[in-house]
C-alpha cells in the first residue's frame, strides 16, 4: 500500500501547445522536468484547453501542437514511465473544478491577475475579453490542485498564477473547515528568463526570434549569425559588454564549462575577443546539445503510435487522479451525491 511513489513530493506542470518548444522553454523548464521525474511524482500537462482561451479562432494550431509538444517532451529525454504525460482537455474533473472554484473568486480579483492584466494589454482586448480567458487562471489552480501539487516548477511570468492557486485553496480550505487542498510553492528558475536571438527579453515563436528544439543545423547558425550583441563593439579591439548580451546569456544558459565562459567574458570585457569567436563557440555548443533531440525527435516522430500511446496512458493515469480530487471536493462543498 506505501508504495515509495507516494512518498514523493507531487509536482505539476504544463505547456500551452501553439507550436513546437524551443530553447526558453528548454533552459526555463524541460531541463529540471528531466532532473525532477528522479525524485518527484511528476505529472506534465499539455494545455490545450487553456491555449483556446485565446486560440478558439484557430484551433488547427492547438491541434496540430499537441503531438508536437509531446514529441519535444520525449526528445529531451522527458521519460513517459517515470512522467505522466497528460491532456488537459481530455479531463474533465478539470473543468468540473473550475467551475466549483468560480463561486470563490471574485471578477475584480481576476482583472487584477498581473499576467492577466500585461496579456489583456498586450493583444489589445480593452473590455472585450473572452470570458474563457480572464478565468484561465481558475482553470489553472484547477489543474494544480487536481493533482494535489505541491510543486510547480514555472517562469517568473507564471508566479501570479500560483499566488492566485493559493488563495483559492486557502478560501476553500475556510469553507470546508480542513485541509482539504495543498497550498503550492513555484519553483522559479534563478537563472531568469532566456532572452530572444534579437535581444527581446522573452524568447517566443509568436515574436520570430526563438531557436527550435527541432531547427536544423542551418537554421541553428543562422540564428547565432544574426544574434544580438553588443552594438557598441565595433572593432575586435575594443572593449565588449556582457550584460545585455544575447550571447553570452546563452554561453551562462548552456555552456558546461563555467571556467571557459568567464575567461570569455573577461577577454570581451578587456578588448580583444570579437563577436565572430564567441559566435563560433556558442555555436558548436548549440549544435552538440541541438543534434541529439534533433535526432530522437526524427525518430520518434516516424512512429507517432508510440508517441499518442504514451499520451493516452498518462491521460487514463491523470484522468484517476483528478478524478479522484473532483470527489472529495464535491463532497466536501456539500454538492449533492447522486
Ligand atoms: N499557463 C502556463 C503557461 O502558459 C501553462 C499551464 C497550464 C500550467 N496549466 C498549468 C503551468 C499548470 C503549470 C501548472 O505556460
Amino acid at each position: 500500500m506505501c508504495s515509495t511513489l507516494q512518498h514523493k513530493p507531487i509536482v505539476l506542470t504544463g505547456d500551452r501547445p501553439t507550436g513546437p518548444l524551443h530553447l526558453g522553454h528548454y533552459a526555463g523548464s524541460l531541463r529540471n522536468r528531466v532532473a525532477l521525474q528522479a525524485t518527484h511524482e511528476q505529472y506534465v500537462l499539455i494545455a490545450d484547453a487553456q491555449a483556446l482561451t485565446d486560440n478558439a479562432d484557430d484551433p488547427d494550431k492547438v491541434r496540430n501542437a499537441v503531438i508536437e509538444v509531446a514529441l519535444d517532451y520525449l526528445a529531451v529525454g522527458i521519460d513517459p514511465e517515470r512522467t505522466t504525460i497528460c491532456l488537459q482537455s481530455a479531463l474533465s474533473a478539470l473543468p468540473e473544478l473550475t467551475m466549483l472554484y468560480l463561486n470563490f473568486v471574485t471578477v475584480a480579483r481576476l482583472e487584477r491577475n498581473p499576467t492577466i492584466k500585461a496579456e489583456i494589454q498586450l493583444r489589445g482586448f480593452g473590455r472585450n475579453i473572452p470570458a474563457g480567458f480572464v478565468c484561465y487562471p481558475v482553470a489553472q489552480a484547477a489543474d494544480i490542485t487536481a493533482f494535489k501539487a505541491r510543486v510547480v516548477p514555472v517562469g517568473e511570468d507564471q508566479a501570479p498564477m500560483i499566488e492566485q492557486t493559493n488563495e483559492i485553496v486557502r478560501r476553500i480550505n475556510r469553507q470546508v473547515g480542513r485541509d482539504l487542498l495543498p497550498e503550492a510553492k513555484a519553483l522559479i528558475p534563478e537563472a531568469g528568463r532566456l532572452p530572444g536571438v534579437d535581444g527581446k527579453a522573452k524568447m517566443s515563436k509568436s515574436l520570430g526570434n526563438a531557436i527550435s528544439l527541432s531547427a536544423s543545423p542551418e537554421t541553428i547558425r543562422e540564428a547565432v549569425r544574426r544574434m544580438y550583441t553588443d552594438p557598441d563593439h565595433l572593432r575586435v579591439s575594443d572593449p565588449g559588454r556582457v550584460e545585455g548580451n544575447v550571447v553570452f546569456a546563452y554561453l551562462d544558459a548552456f555552456a558546461e564549462n563555467r571556467d571557459e565562459v568567464e575567461s570569455l567574458k573577461a577577454r570581451y570585457l578587456a578588448g580583444g575577443l570579437g563577436d565572430a569567436a564567441v559566435k563560433r563557440r556558442l555555436e558548436e555548443i548549440l549544435q552538440a546539445m541541438i543534434a541529439p533531440i534533433r535526432e530522437r525527435r526524427r525518430e520518434l516522430a516516424e512512429d507517432r503510435t508510440f508517441v499518442r500511446e504514451a499520451l493516452r496512458e498518462g491521460t487514463q493515469k491523470a484522468r484517476a487522479v483528478t478524478a479522484a480530487t473532483l470527489s472529495e471536493v464535491k463532497d466536501a462543498l456539500g454538492v449533492f451525491a447522486l
